[in-house]
């Protein structure tokens, strides 16, 4: 992990962390360099998505409107997909002064490259030390290995740091990057999360048609997915100095009974939709050329 420095991350001017992940200039390097469906360095440095993420999960947490949201069970047992180098889960449940923070009882942080699920075990090991004295001790947080669509992984993840039980909360970040098979990605969505979970996902989505699939995805499994605007929960004085922000949509997806009880609550959560995505479909036999 020669590649790997120490950065800081902001939240407002009182809160900071300084934590692992690899410079710009290396990010882009080993991205350009070693990006193979065997090999993905993405997960080298925190994503919009992920800094979005983490603002929408501590507002969820501690939000009196939103609590509701957890009311399922007393502890939560939550599983991030693609980490990168963990911070998402690390800095949004690990703090004590959430709310709900102590409703969360196990965190499993995932990622199919194992250099990456190494910088994620790196940052939780240095949270755990350095910030011991503002994060929930009582928190059981693991690192594993977990390849997207691959069942046996799957099981054995389960089995072995869950005792065979499915989670509350789903998480993850910019995980619709180029290349993504969303097939597999929310297969593993599917079979990780118990029936009445919600998986709370942020992701600036690269490649038109990739909504639709979420979309038709969740739509044939009858659940459903709501989109938060992150004016709701991000300062303009923090989103002036981000536009990147603006590109990532901050989502909740959950069986359908669930996404309606939740849009009777948040009459301003709307129905994620495609209509800004490009025409996959467009058939140039089709076209005709408007009358003047
Ligand atoms: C763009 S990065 C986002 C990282 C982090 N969630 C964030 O928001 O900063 C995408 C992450 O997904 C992981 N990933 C990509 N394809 C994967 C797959 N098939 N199985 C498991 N992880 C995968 C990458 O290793 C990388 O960490």
């Amino acid at each position: 992990m020669e590649n790997v420095r120490r950065e800081i991350i902001r939240f407002g001017i009182n809160e900071t962390y300084n934590l692992y992940m690899y410079s710009i200039a290396d990010h882009h390097k080993s991205c350009l360099s070693i990006n193979t469906t065997e090999s993905d360095s993405t997960g080298t440095r925190l994503y919009a998505g992920g800094h979005v993420g983490i603002r929408f999960i501590r507002y969820l947490l501690n939000n009196a409107s939103c609590n509701h949201i957890f009311d399922t069970v007393e502890s939560l047992r939550v599983i991030e997909l693609g980490c990168g180098v963990g911070i998402v889960s690390l800095l949004s449940f690990l703090p004590r002064r959430y709310l709900l923070s102590d409703r969360i009882n196990k965190i499993i942080l995932t990622d199919g490259f194992s250099e990456v699920a190494k910088i994620a075990e790196l940052n939780y090991n240095t949270f755990k030390s350095e910030y011991s004295g503002i994060i929930n001790d009582n928190i059981e947080v693991l690192t594993q290995e977990l390849q997207w669509g691959n069942k046996e992984n799957i099981i054995q993840l389960i089995d072995s740091v869950n005792d065979g039980k499915k989670f509350d909360i789903v998480i993850g970040t910019d995980l619709m990057y180029y290349n993504v098979n969303v097939t597999e990605l929310l297969d593993t969505v599917l079979a990780l999360i118990l029936p009445d979970g919600i998986m709370i996902h942020a992701h600036h989505f690269r490649v038109d048609g990739t909504k639709r699939k979420v979309i038709d995805y969740f739509t044939a499994i009858g659940w459903n997915t709501l989109e938060i605007s992150i004016e709701e929960f991000i300062e303009s004085n923090e989103l002036i100095n981000h536009p990147e922000w603006y590109k990532v949509n901050v989502c909740i997806s959950a069986c359908n009974d669930k996404i309606q009880l939740l849009q009777t609550q948040h009459p301003n959560w709307r129905i994620f939709n495609s209509f800004d995505e490009g025409e996959d479909d467009f058939n140039d036999k089709d076209f005709k050329f408007p009358e003047l």
